[in-house]
């Protein structure tokens, strides 16, 4: 005999999608992330995932478990072992400027980010990411998302031509973060599940395109930088404590302001198991 209905856990009857009504983005309303989610749940986010390609949940109370479950409903959190002291929850990657008994507690520090997608340096980038905020400076400390799906759609018909195949390598700026054999993605990538492409190049990480000499390159990538950073195509969240927010890093890039190194800020992050090499 089937199981009955009681067993059923929660369902969100309420959740809402608001769309931000700018480059991207959207708040869901109505959705406790403490407890777990129904199948059903998980498959709205989901959808809304992929139409607004980042999401945010205001006013949550989550513990690192409940965070690493939540994560965990969209693919293999992963275990940050390297980088940080150890911690009992190893999935929880601390974002922070705080330091506590002479030692940072966590990585990135309070300058600027420039923009990036997480992860472009390795062959299988990251997918999606969450951060959930916990402490937040008075000011400075804003996230901003860029529409890289909008803004390859916006280039002229010769310019998509012109970047048809090409590829650029992506390399982070601390040498030991980078994968031994050097990394080169698509220029423009299809996303996966969607079709969509999108432009998969940013300030930080992309370096060079293959096959150009250095001062094309150079002047394409600056072009094209340009392009994608302008206002119609980015979304600044203005962080509240208890936010989490969750990315997919595939058609978007985000960069971070810098904050007052006298102020503290502390997200904690999860990312999903890189298992996808980018294509065009
Ligand atoms: C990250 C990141 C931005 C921020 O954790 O990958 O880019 O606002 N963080 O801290
Ligand atoms: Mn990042």
């Amino acid at each position: 005999m089937p199981v009955a209905q009681t067993s059923q856990i929660s369902d969100s009857p309420s959740l809402q999608v608001l769309p931000t009504g700018g480059a991207l983005g959207a708040e869901i309303c109505g959705v406790d992330l403490a407890r777990p989610l129904s199948p059903d749940t998980i498959q709205q986010i989901h959808r809304a995932l992929l139409n607004h390609y980042v999401l945010f949940f205001r006013r949550q109370h989550i513990s690192e478990e409940e965070q690493v479950r939540f994560t965990a409903y969209f693919g293999t959190p992963v275990e940050h072992v390297r980088e940080q002291p150890d911690r009992a929850i190893k999935e929880i990657f601390l974002i922070s400027n705080i330091v506590a008994n002479g030692k940072p507690i966590g990585a990135l520090g309070n300058d600027e980010l420039t923009f990036h997608s997480d992860l472009s340096y390795l062959p299988q980038p990251g997918r999606i990411s969450m951060l959930y905020a916990v402490e937040l400076p008075r000011v400075g400390g804003e996230t901003q998302w860029c529409n890289c799906h909008a803004a390859y759609e916006a280039l002229d018909e010769a310019m998509k031509a012109r970047l048809r195949g090409l590829r650029a390598i992506h390399r982070h700026p601390i040498a030991r973060q980078n994968h031994p054999v050097t990394v080169t993605q698509p220029l423009i990538r299809t996303h996966p599940e969607t079709g969509q492409k999108a432009l998969f190049i940013s300030p930080q990480f992309t370096r060079a395109i293959v096959g150009l000499d250095l001062d094309e390159s150079d002047e394409l990538l600056m072009f094209l930088f340009a392009h994608m950073t302008q206002p119609q195509f980015v979304w600044t969240h203005d962080w509240q404590l208890g936010d989490l927010v969750m990315w997919d890093n595939r058609p978007t890039m985000h960069r971070r302001a810098t904050f007052p190194a006298t102020e503290r800020r502390l997200l904690k992050r999860t990312q999903i198991f890189n298992d996808e090499t980018p294509y065009e």
